[in-house]
Protein backbone atom coordinates (compact mmCIF):
# COMPACT_ATOMS: atom_id res chain seq x y z
CA UNK A 1 0.00 0.00 0.00
CA UNK A 2 1.37 3.23 -0.91
CA UNK A 3 2.93 5.24 2.00
CA UNK A 4 1.96 8.93 2.66
CA UNK A 5 3.65 11.49 4.97
CA UNK A 6 3.07 15.19 5.41
CA UNK A 7 4.05 17.36 7.96
CA UNK A 8 2.90 21.01 9.07
CA UNK A 9 4.38 23.88 11.44
CA UNK A 10 2.73 24.45 14.89
CA UNK A 11 3.25 28.29 14.53
CA UNK A 12 0.13 30.42 14.44
CA UNK A 13 -3.50 29.55 13.52
CA UNK A 14 -4.33 27.03 11.16
CA UNK A 15 -6.38 29.00 8.40
CA UNK A 16 -8.58 28.28 5.41
CA UNK A 17 -5.68 27.50 3.11
CA UNK A 18 -3.86 25.20 5.01
CA UNK A 19 -7.09 23.31 5.77
CA UNK A 20 -8.50 23.42 1.69
CA UNK A 21 -4.85 23.26 0.17
CA UNK A 22 -3.60 20.91 2.50
CA UNK A 23 -5.42 18.95 5.76
CA UNK A 24 -8.45 18.43 3.33
CA UNK A 25 -6.07 16.09 1.04
CA UNK A 26 -4.83 14.54 3.91
CA UNK A 27 -8.14 13.53 5.20
CA UNK A 28 -8.68 12.13 2.07
CA UNK A 29 -5.85 9.99 1.92
CA UNK A 30 -6.32 8.21 4.81
CA UNK A 31 -8.68 6.21 2.65
CA UNK A 32 -6.83 5.12 0.07
CA UNK A 33 -3.41 5.14 1.71
CA UNK A 34 -1.17 4.15 5.16
CA UNK A 35 -1.22 7.61 5.78
CA UNK A 36 1.31 9.57 8.16
CA UNK A 37 1.12 12.96 9.64
CA UNK A 38 3.20 15.06 11.92
CA UNK A 39 2.86 18.34 13.62
CA UNK A 40 6.59 19.72 12.90
CA UNK A 41 7.72 20.85 16.25
CA UNK A 42 11.23 20.38 15.70
CA UNK A 43 10.95 22.60 12.22
CA UNK A 44 9.37 25.36 14.44
CA UNK A 45 12.69 25.68 16.08
CA UNK A 46 14.56 26.55 13.42
CA UNK A 47 13.34 30.36 14.05
CA UNK A 48 12.82 32.74 17.08
CA UNK A 49 9.94 31.96 18.61
CA UNK A 50 7.68 32.13 21.77
CA UNK A 51 8.64 28.91 24.19
CA UNK A 52 5.76 30.25 26.54
CA UNK A 53 3.44 29.34 23.80
CA UNK A 54 4.93 26.64 22.19
CA UNK A 55 3.70 23.29 23.88
CA UNK A 56 0.40 24.99 24.25
CA UNK A 57 0.53 25.83 19.90
CA UNK A 58 1.56 22.58 19.33
CA UNK A 59 -1.18 20.87 21.37
CA UNK A 60 -3.87 23.15 19.63
CA UNK A 61 -2.23 22.35 16.17
CA UNK A 62 -3.00 18.80 17.24
CA UNK A 63 -6.40 18.85 18.18
CA UNK A 64 -7.37 21.19 14.82
CA UNK A 65 -6.27 18.47 12.86
CA UNK A 66 -8.30 15.81 14.77
CA UNK A 67 -11.07 17.83 14.57
CA UNK A 68 -10.58 18.40 10.46
CA UNK A 69 -10.93 14.83 10.70
CA UNK A 70 -7.47 12.84 10.68
CA UNK A 71 -9.00 10.03 12.33
CA UNK A 72 -6.17 7.70 14.63
CA UNK A 73 -8.01 4.61 13.95
CA UNK A 74 -7.34 5.07 9.90
CA UNK A 75 -3.91 7.15 10.05
CA UNK A 76 -1.28 7.73 12.19
CA UNK A 77 -1.06 11.57 13.62
CA UNK A 78 2.21 12.68 15.87
CA UNK A 79 4.00 15.12 17.40
CA UNK A 80 7.35 14.68 15.58
CA UNK A 81 9.48 15.40 18.53
CA UNK A 82 7.99 12.88 20.08
CA UNK A 83 10.12 10.34 17.78
CA UNK A 84 13.62 12.21 18.47
CA UNK A 85 14.84 9.05 15.64
CA UNK A 86 14.59 11.69 13.24
CA UNK A 87 17.46 13.96 14.86
CA UNK A 88 19.73 10.91 14.39
CA UNK A 89 18.54 10.24 10.75
CA UNK A 90 18.90 14.05 9.80
CA UNK A 91 22.70 13.88 11.12
CA UNK A 92 23.41 10.86 9.07
CA UNK A 93 21.56 12.38 6.24
CA UNK A 94 23.68 16.00 6.78
CA UNK A 95 26.70 13.51 5.61
CA UNK A 96 24.78 13.52 2.19
CA UNK A 97 23.84 16.51 1.20
CA UNK A 98 25.68 19.44 0.39
CA UNK A 99 26.00 23.10 1.45
CA UNK A 100 25.71 24.56 -2.07
CA UNK A 101 22.09 22.26 -2.94
CA UNK A 102 21.09 23.43 0.29
CA UNK A 103 22.05 27.20 -0.36
CA UNK A 104 19.59 26.85 -3.57
CA UNK A 105 16.33 26.13 -1.37
CA UNK A 106 14.49 29.32 -2.30
CA UNK A 107 12.91 29.63 0.85
CA UNK A 108 16.32 29.30 2.64
CA UNK A 109 16.69 32.48 0.82
CA UNK A 110 13.21 34.10 1.49
CA UNK A 111 13.48 33.37 5.13
CA UNK A 112 17.03 34.45 6.00
CA UNK A 113 17.04 37.66 3.27
CA UNK A 114 17.56 40.88 4.90
CA UNK A 115 18.02 38.89 8.43
CA UNK A 116 21.07 39.90 10.80
CA UNK A 117 21.12 36.51 12.29
CA UNK A 118 19.92 33.21 10.93
CA UNK A 119 20.04 30.01 12.55
CA UNK A 120 22.07 27.58 11.67
CA UNK A 121 18.80 24.95 12.04
CA UNK A 122 17.61 27.16 9.29
CA UNK A 123 19.71 26.48 6.68
CA UNK A 124 19.60 22.43 7.61
CA UNK A 125 15.82 22.84 7.78
CA UNK A 126 15.52 20.46 4.71
CA UNK A 127 17.58 17.96 5.21
CA UNK A 128 15.41 17.62 8.63
CA UNK A 129 12.03 18.05 6.29
CA UNK A 130 14.30 15.07 4.50
CA UNK A 131 14.42 12.44 7.35
CA UNK A 132 11.22 13.13 8.34
CA UNK A 133 9.88 11.49 5.02
CA UNK A 134 12.51 9.10 4.77
CA UNK A 135 12.53 8.07 8.24
CA UNK A 136 8.85 6.68 7.06
CA UNK A 137 9.29 4.57 3.98
CA UNK A 138 7.31 7.82 2.24
CA UNK A 139 5.87 7.20 -1.18
CA UNK A 140 3.71 10.50 -1.49
CA UNK A 141 4.43 13.66 0.00
CA UNK A 142 1.54 15.75 -0.65
CA UNK A 143 2.53 19.67 -0.19
CA UNK A 144 1.78 22.65 -1.68
CA UNK A 145 4.22 24.35 -4.53
CA UNK A 146 6.36 26.21 -2.31
CA UNK A 147 8.00 22.48 -0.46
CA UNK A 148 8.64 20.80 -4.00
CA UNK A 149 11.75 21.93 -4.06
CA UNK A 150 12.25 20.41 -0.70
CA UNK A 151 10.88 16.98 -1.44
CA UNK A 152 13.31 17.33 -4.43
CA UNK A 153 16.05 17.22 -2.50
CA UNK A 154 14.76 14.56 0.25
CA UNK A 155 14.31 12.49 -3.38
CA UNK A 156 18.04 13.42 -4.42
CA UNK A 157 19.26 12.56 -0.98
CA UNK A 158 17.76 9.28 -0.82
CA UNK A 159 19.09 8.39 -4.00
CA UNK A 160 22.58 9.26 -3.70
CA UNK A 161 22.10 7.74 -0.34
CA UNK A 162 21.24 4.40 -1.67
CA UNK A 163 23.94 4.55 -4.46
CA UNK A 164 26.31 5.28 -1.65
CA UNK A 165 25.53 2.55 0.77
CA UNK A 166 23.31 0.41 -1.36
CA UNK A 167 19.82 0.22 -1.29
CA UNK A 168 18.04 1.20 2.07
CA UNK A 169 16.01 4.32 1.71
CA UNK A 170 12.56 4.56 -0.12
CA UNK A 171 12.42 6.90 -2.84
CA UNK A 172 9.50 9.37 -2.32
CA UNK A 173 7.87 11.96 -4.72
CA UNK A 174 5.84 15.17 -3.99
CA UNK A 175 1.87 15.22 -4.53
CA UNK A 176 0.85 18.70 -5.70
CA UNK A 177 -2.31 20.19 -4.90
CA UNK A 178 -4.97 20.57 -7.67
CA UNK A 179 -5.69 24.19 -9.07
CA UNK A 180 -8.66 24.41 -7.33
CA UNK A 181 -7.13 23.85 -3.71
CA UNK A 182 -4.81 27.31 -3.85
CA UNK A 183 -6.41 29.50 -1.90
CA UNK A 184 -5.81 33.36 -2.02
CA UNK A 185 -5.63 35.93 0.62
CA UNK A 186 -9.02 37.44 0.68
CA UNK A 187 -7.48 41.59 0.82
CA UNK A 188 -4.72 40.61 -1.61
CA UNK A 189 -6.02 37.94 -4.14
CA UNK A 190 -2.75 37.72 -6.42
CA UNK A 191 -0.84 36.42 -2.78
CA UNK A 192 -1.87 32.88 -1.94
CA UNK A 193 -3.55 33.00 2.18
CA UNK A 194 -0.78 32.82 4.57
CA UNK A 195 -0.09 32.73 8.33
CA UNK A 196 3.27 34.78 7.33
CA UNK A 197 1.59 37.70 5.04
CA UNK A 198 0.44 40.28 7.72
CA UNK A 199 -3.15 40.31 6.53
CA UNK A 200 -5.33 39.46 9.43
CA UNK A 201 -8.80 40.40 7.48
CA UNK A 202 -7.89 38.82 4.21
CA UNK A 203 -6.80 35.48 6.11
CA UNK A 204 -9.93 33.18 7.27
CA UNK A 205 -9.18 31.05 10.23
CA UNK A 206 -10.46 27.82 10.68
CA UNK A 207 -11.12 28.37 14.48
CA UNK A 208 -12.97 32.10 13.64
CA UNK A 209 -16.39 32.41 14.41
CA UNK A 210 -19.05 32.48 12.36
CA UNK A 211 -19.35 36.46 12.27
CA UNK A 212 -15.76 36.95 11.90
CA UNK A 213 -15.95 34.10 9.15
CA UNK A 214 -19.16 37.06 7.38
CA UNK A 215 -17.13 40.02 8.09
CA UNK A 216 -13.80 38.70 6.46
CA UNK A 217 -15.78 37.58 3.11
CA UNK A 218 -18.03 40.86 2.71
CA UNK A 219 -14.93 43.28 3.05
CA UNK A 220 -12.69 40.60 0.58
CA UNK A 221 -11.45 42.21 -2.28
CA UNK A 222 -13.77 41.94 -5.17
CA UNK A 223 -12.99 43.15 -8.87
CA UNK A 224 -13.85 46.01 -11.24
CA UNK A 225 -16.36 45.29 -13.28
CA UNK A 226 -19.81 43.46 -11.45
CA UNK A 227 -20.11 39.99 -13.40
CA UNK A 228 -19.19 36.85 -10.84
CA UNK A 229 -17.09 35.03 -13.32
CA UNK A 230 -13.97 32.71 -12.58
CA UNK A 231 -11.29 34.35 -14.56
CA UNK A 232 -8.18 34.63 -11.90
CA UNK A 233 -5.75 36.52 -14.04
CA UNK A 234 -8.68 39.44 -14.94
CA UNK A 235 -10.83 38.59 -11.52
CA UNK A 236 -8.52 37.39 -9.01
CA UNK A 237 -10.88 38.15 -6.01
CA UNK A 238 -14.03 36.80 -7.50
CA UNK A 239 -12.52 33.72 -8.73
CA UNK A 240 -11.00 33.14 -5.27
CA UNK A 241 -14.55 33.41 -3.73
CA UNK A 242 -15.74 31.42 -6.35
CA UNK A 243 -13.11 28.45 -5.74
CA UNK A 244 -13.92 28.58 -1.66
CA UNK A 245 -17.50 28.38 -2.70
CA UNK A 246 -17.26 25.42 -4.87
CA UNK A 247 -14.77 23.77 -2.28
CA UNK A 248 -17.14 24.33 0.54
CA UNK A 249 -19.95 23.25 -0.96
CA UNK A 250 -18.70 19.97 -2.71
CA UNK A 251 -19.27 21.57 -6.52
CA UNK A 252 -17.10 22.42 -9.65
CA UNK A 253 -16.36 25.91 -10.14
CA UNK A 254 -17.93 26.07 -13.54
CA UNK A 255 -21.16 25.05 -11.60
CA UNK A 256 -20.62 27.82 -8.88
CA UNK A 257 -20.79 30.32 -11.52
CA UNK A 258 -23.48 29.17 -13.22
CA UNK A 259 -25.35 29.39 -9.61
CA UNK A 260 -24.67 33.17 -9.59
CA UNK A 261 -25.14 34.23 -13.27
CA UNK A 262 -26.17 37.72 -12.89
CA UNK A 263 -26.09 38.24 -9.35
CA UNK A 264 -24.73 41.05 -7.44
CA UNK A 265 -21.46 41.09 -5.91
CA UNK A 266 -23.19 41.86 -2.48
CA UNK A 267 -25.74 38.75 -2.99
CA UNK A 268 -22.26 36.59 -3.94
CA UNK A 269 -20.59 37.45 -0.91
CA UNK A 270 -23.60 36.12 1.10
CA UNK A 271 -23.65 33.22 -0.26
CA UNK A 272 -20.02 32.37 0.08
CA UNK A 273 -19.87 33.41 3.54
CA UNK A 274 -22.83 31.38 4.42
CA UNK A 275 -21.08 27.78 2.72
CA UNK A 276 -18.12 28.50 4.88
CA UNK A 277 -19.64 28.86 8.05
CA UNK A 278 -21.35 25.76 7.37
CA UNK A 279 -18.44 24.61 6.15
CA UNK A 280 -16.05 25.03 9.01
CA UNK A 281 -18.84 24.58 11.71
CA UNK A 282 -18.15 20.61 12.03
CA UNK A 283 -14.53 21.49 12.64
CA UNK A 284 -14.69 24.28 15.31
CA UNK A 285 -17.76 21.54 16.90
CA UNK A 286 -15.34 19.06 16.95
CA UNK A 287 -12.39 21.32 18.18
CA UNK A 288 -14.20 22.22 21.43
CA UNK A 289 -15.09 18.60 22.27
CA UNK A 290 -11.51 17.81 21.81
CA UNK A 291 -10.12 20.88 24.06
CA UNK A 292 -12.54 19.84 26.45
CA UNK A 293 -10.89 16.32 26.88
CA UNK A 294 -7.13 16.91 27.02
CA UNK A 295 -6.72 13.54 28.55
CA UNK A 296 -8.11 11.95 25.00
CA UNK A 297 -5.66 14.24 22.66
CA UNK A 298 -2.36 13.03 25.18
CA UNK A 299 -3.65 9.68 24.37
CA UNK A 300 -4.33 9.71 20.75
CA UNK A 301 -0.86 11.25 20.49
CA UNK A 302 1.40 9.05 21.93
CA UNK A 303 -0.45 5.98 20.22
CA UNK A 304 0.55 8.29 17.18
CA UNK A 305 4.20 8.86 18.03
CA UNK A 306 4.16 4.64 19.22
CA UNK A 307 3.27 3.58 16.03
CA UNK A 308 5.36 5.83 13.47
CA UNK A 309 8.57 4.87 15.99
CA UNK A 310 7.94 1.39 15.21
CA UNK A 311 8.38 1.87 11.56
CA UNK A 312 11.43 4.57 11.97
CA UNK A 313 12.96 1.97 14.31
CA UNK A 314 13.12 -0.60 11.42
CA UNK A 315 14.35 2.06 8.96
CA UNK A 316 16.98 2.85 11.27
CA UNK A 317 18.19 -0.06 12.04
CA UNK A 318 18.40 -0.21 8.12
CA UNK A 319 20.41 2.57 7.90
CA UNK A 320 22.81 2.03 10.85
CA UNK A 321 23.85 -1.26 9.18
CA UNK A 322 24.38 0.05 5.86
CA UNK A 323 26.30 3.13 6.79
CA UNK A 324 28.62 0.63 9.14
CA UNK A 325 27.81 2.68 12.28
CA UNK A 326 29.35 0.03 14.95
CA UNK A 327 26.17 -1.27 16.47
CA UNK A 328 25.86 -1.42 20.42
CA UNK A 329 25.62 -4.65 21.87
N1 LIG B 1 8.29 22.28 5.57
C1 LIG B 1 6.90 21.95 5.53
C2 LIG B 1 6.08 23.23 5.46
O1 LIG B 1 6.48 24.23 5.98
C3 LIG B 1 6.48 21.16 6.74
C4 LIG B 1 7.12 19.82 6.78
C5 LIG B 1 8.09 19.39 7.64
C6 LIG B 1 6.82 18.72 5.92
N2 LIG B 1 8.40 18.11 7.39
C7 LIG B 1 7.65 17.65 6.35
C8 LIG B 1 5.95 18.55 4.86
C9 LIG B 1 7.64 16.42 5.70
C10 LIG B 1 5.94 17.32 4.21
C11 LIG B 1 6.77 16.27 4.64
O2 LIG B 1 5.00 23.21 4.93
Amino acid sequence: MTRVFSGIQPTGEMHLGNYVGAVRRWVDDQERAEAIYCVVDLHAMTVPYDPSVFRSETQRLAMLLLAAGLDPQRCIVFVQSHVPLVTELTWILNGIATVGELRRMTQFKDKSHGQESVSAGLFDYPVLMAADILLYDTDEVPVGDDQTQHVELARDIAIRFNHRFGDTLVVPRATIPPVGARVKDLQRPEAKMSKSIDSPQGTILVLDSPAAITKKVRSAVTDSGSEVRFDPDEKPGVSNLLALYASATGTGVAQAEGEFAGAQYGTFKAAVAEALVEYLRPVRERYEELAADPGEVARILAGGAAKAEAIATVTMERVRSSTGLLLPE
